[in-house]
Parts: C-alpha cells; sequence; structure tokens
C-alpha cells in the first residue's frame, strides 16, 4: 500500500504568540510512504524539491535513519508496539527549508499521518500530536500543521498538546517575504534571552489577550496595537536584515495590520486588510529589500483551514 499525505507551510508566533500561535498557509509539501513487500529492503528515501525550493538545500537532508520522517514514523510503529517494516519514503519539498515556514513540522506531520493510515489509524489525534510534537518540539508549528487555520497551542507537562482553532476574518491576508538566506531554528532561539524582564512579559501577555479579542470581534484597529511584542522579535531582529525597518515603515499603510518575523524567521509576515493593499506593499518590501541588497520572494499566502490531508 502507498499513501501520500500534502501537508501544509506554517507561520508561528505572529508577534505576541511566542511558542504559542501558529497559522496554517496555503503551500505544501507531500509526503508518501510506501510499504515495502519484503521487510529486509530496508530503508530508501527519495527527496524532490518543488517550486520554491532549491535542490540543493533539499540535498542536504539525511536519506538514511536520521531523516525526520523516518524517525517520526519509527515513533509512531513503536507507539503501537511494532518496528517500521522496509519502506520507501517520497518527500516533495515546496516549503523553503530553515525560513521559519514551518518546512520540517510539515513534513514530520506528513510521515505521521501516512504511517497512522499504513497501521489502520491504531493513532488518535491527540496521540498524533504529542508524537509528531516529541519529534519537532514546536507544537505552535505542528498543531496547525496537522489541522489547519489559526490555532493557539501547548505541550503540556505529559506530552499531551492543548488547543484551540479560531476562525481568522477572510479578509485579513497574507504577505510573505522569504529571503535567500536559511536560518537555522536553533542559532534563532540560541539568542532569546534566558530571561526576560516582568515589563515586556505584561507587555506580551496584553498582546495576546488584544490578539484573540480582536480575531473574535474581528476588529483590525485592535489587531494593530497586538501584532507587537518583545519577547523574542527584538532579540531576533538583528540576524534578520531590514525586519525593524520594514515593520516601521509598513505601520504608515492604512491597510497594513502588522509586520512580524515568520516562526524562528528569517521569513517576515505581512498580514494586511484587503486585496488593494498588496501592490503597495509589495513595492515598499521590494525597495526595502533591494537596498539592503538581499534577495527575497514576495508572494501572497492564503490562509490553509485543511490542515494535512491524504491524497
Ligand atoms: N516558536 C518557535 C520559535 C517556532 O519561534 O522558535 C520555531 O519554528
Amino acid at each position: 500500500m502507498k499513501i501520500t499525505v500534502k501537508v501544509p507551510a506554517t507561520t508561528a508566533n505572529i508577534g505576541p504568540g511566542f511558542d504559542c500561535f501558529g497559522i496554517a498557509l496555503s503551500m505544501y509539501n507531500k509526503v508518501t510512504l510506501e510499504e515495502l513487500v519484503y521487510p529486509d529492503e530496508g530503508l530508501e528515501i527519495n527527496m524532490l524539491a518543488g517550486e520554491n525550493e532549491k535542490s540543493s538545500s533539499v540535498n542536504t537532508i539525511p536519506t538514511d535513519t536520521n531523516n525526520i520522517v523516518y524517525k517520526a514514523v519509527e515513533l509512531l510503529y513503536n507507539y503501537v508496539g511494532q518496528t517500521p517494516p522496509g519502506l520507501k519514503i517520497n518527500i516533495e519539498a515546496n516549503i523553503p527549508i530553515a525560513k521559519g515556514l514551518g518546512s520540517s513540522a510539515s513534513v514530520i506531520v506528513g510521515g505521521i499521518l501516512a504511517a497512522n493510515r499504513l497501521l489502520g489509524n491504531p493513532a488518535d489525534e491527540a496521540a498524533l500530536l504529542s508524537i509528531a510534537n516529541e519529534i519537532e518540539g514546536h507544537p505552535d508549528n505542528i498543531t496547525p500543521a496537522m489541522l489547519g487555520g489559526f490555532i493557539f497551542s501547548s505541550a503540556e507537562e505529559d506530552g499531551s498538546i492543548v488547543y484551540r482553532k479560531i476562525e481568522w476574518p477572510g479578509e485579513w491576508k497574507f504577505i510573505l517575504c522569504i529571503p535567500d538566506y536559511e536560518l537555522a531554528t536553533s542559532i534563532s532561539r540560541s539568542v532569546l534571552p534566558e530571561k526576560i524582564d516582568i515589563s515586556d512579559a505584561v507587555f506580551n501577555l496584553k498582546r495576546s489577550a488584544m490578539f484573540v479579542e480582536a480575531l473574535h470581534a474581528k476588529d483590525p484597529e485592535l489587531m494593530k496595537y497586538a501584532l507587537d511584542d518583545r519577547i523574542h522579535q527584538v532579540y531576533r531582529s538583528r540576524l534578520i536584515s531590514g525586519f525593524s525597518r520594514m515593520k516601521g515603515e509598513l505601520k504608515n499603510l492604512p491597510d497594513v495590520l502588522g509586520t512580524v518575523i515568520s516562526g524562528a524567521g528569517p521569513s517576515v509576515l505581512v498580514i494586511y486588510r484587503e486585496d488593494s493593499g498588496f501592490e503597495e506593499i509589495k513595492s515598499n518590501l521590494t525597495a526595502i529589500w533591494q537596498e539592503i541588497g538581499i534577495k527575497a520572494l514576495i508572494k501572497n499566502v492564503d490562509i490553509d483551514t485543511k490542515g494535512a490531508v491524504i491524497i
């Protein structure tokens, strides 16, 4: 049997919701799992670069038992008391790697859901989320990748994931700026302080509360206040050329609700109102990237509300 799963990209944090908020976006990886007929046929992993990814990045991904998709699949087999059979895994990488867009969460979720289907669906949603998070460590990517939409999530001490999905207003759109350099999450986390000032914690608490209410009330003016942060962006912005400038300049455009670092960066996410804002925002962004001398892909993306699907 052969199972293919299509899984969306994700943008995590979204300003104040560090390690908590995430949104699934309309860019997809595909993971195909095929049980080989003879168990001793071993493991074959094929990486394929899709339209948004360069083959040079894809070629750096391990294709042996160190591959994260294989590790995720193995963990699921172990969960049901089995070891994986001979497997062929095809990974179509269309979500740019190491760009703060949840590419690893996406393939982990794809591998786990495909393996669960191959095994006859022994694991329920809660178990699948916990297993995926055990490998990935970022529920703010894993949960929207699996379930779609805007989600806040928390990995609890027992490994379970508590989450809720909140409807995202259809008129609030996204532009992604994806620079042509990579930034490993481990490096982006290494610049964060171990302790933060209580006034910064309180600043983010207020913004998170505003964010959730802005979604419920579909209130763009409240969202403009909410899309700010003092826990991670201020430290990471020195790794992300032009971020502070983009945030400051785009604030003056009436359609822009906010500009935030996507996940651990280096991509930047602009949230804006109505389609009419796109060209003006794009030309502002293009001018800034050109001035700082970095090539970037600037693209419109939609929210994905379905999450991972078996195709
Ligand atoms: N919330 C995580 C971070 C996302 O910002 O480090 C990593 O993908």
